[in-house]
């Protein structure tokens, strides 16, 4: 049985990731901030209680991080998925720029996004998969940027793209594929209702391009439909 360990599992995609993972039949380690209120990823987990597990993690803190780390010492990780993210501001202008909020989303979708990565490599090196997807998002492309918009957000992911890329190398010669994957504009709390696509369609768009991926993909920005993207 494959085993996938995903970020932000208790809402949006992670939640989803959980219960198609879930569903397909794969031991599924979801990891949310507070596990006693995430009612529908309890319900997934009551459903497989064997094969479906919740953690709390923090991604910010790195003592949460780790200890969901430890906890799963002995268990190989065939797909990892930083999924946690936060939108930080909506708008933005020049001139209005929150700090505080731009330093709290750099610490959610860059250093815990990075550090959930780091935290597992042990896990994903010794799995028969060895993958790694970062959900990042097209906002963060500079080439494809008008940016007159979620100045934090969008250098979050421009930044997280370039640590997956750091961690990639790091890991290629262990035979880790690591990649950052933009899941289109999907109906979430963080994509709103008008975004294009289900939760549904991403995610088994996602859960297709994991299938694919070879370790000639590592390093790459990739979108849910599996072409690749401008940094
Ligand atoms: N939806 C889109 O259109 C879209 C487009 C491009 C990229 N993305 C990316 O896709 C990923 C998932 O987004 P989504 O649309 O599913 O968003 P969402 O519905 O807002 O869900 C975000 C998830 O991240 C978790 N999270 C936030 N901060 C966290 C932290 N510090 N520690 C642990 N978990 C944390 C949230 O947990 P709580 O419930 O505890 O807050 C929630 O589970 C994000 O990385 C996002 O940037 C989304």
């Amino acid at each position: 049985m494959p085993t996938v360990l995903i970020t932000g599992a208790n809402r949006g995609l992670g939640l989803e990731f959980a219960r198609q993972y879930g569903a397909d039949g794969w031991r599924v380690h979801a990891c949310c901030r507070n596990p006693e209120e995430a009612s529908e990823l309890g319900t997934i987990a009551a459903a497989r209680p064997d094969a479906v597990s919740v953690h709390r993690m923090e991604v910010t803190e790195a003592a949460s991080v780790s200890t969901v780390a430890q906890n799963l010492s002995d268990q190989p990780i065939d797909i990892l998925i930083s999924n946690a993210g936060i939108l930080g501001g909506r708008g933005w202008k020049l001139g209005q720029t929150d700090y505080g909020n731009w330093e709290e989303t750099l610490m959610v979708n860059v250093l815990g996004a990075t550090h959930v990565l780091e935290s597992f490599v042990d896990h994903v090196t010794s799995s028969d998969l060895k993958k790694m997807a970062t959900i990042s998002s097209k906002l963060g492309s500079i080439e494809l940027a008008r940016a007159t918009s979620n100045l934090a957000y969008r250098t979050s992911k421009a930044a997280v793209n370039m640590a997956v890329k750091c961690v990639a190398d790091a890991l290629a010669d262990r035979g880790v594929v690591c990649v950052a994957v933009s899941p289109g504009w999907v109906q979430t709390d963080m994509g709103g209702a008008n975004a294009d696509l289900a939760p549904e369609e991403s995610v088994g768009n996602m859960r297709t391009l994991f299938e694919t991926l070879t370790p000639g993909h590592t390093g790459q920005f990739l979108n849910h439909d599996g072409t690749e993207l401008p940094w």
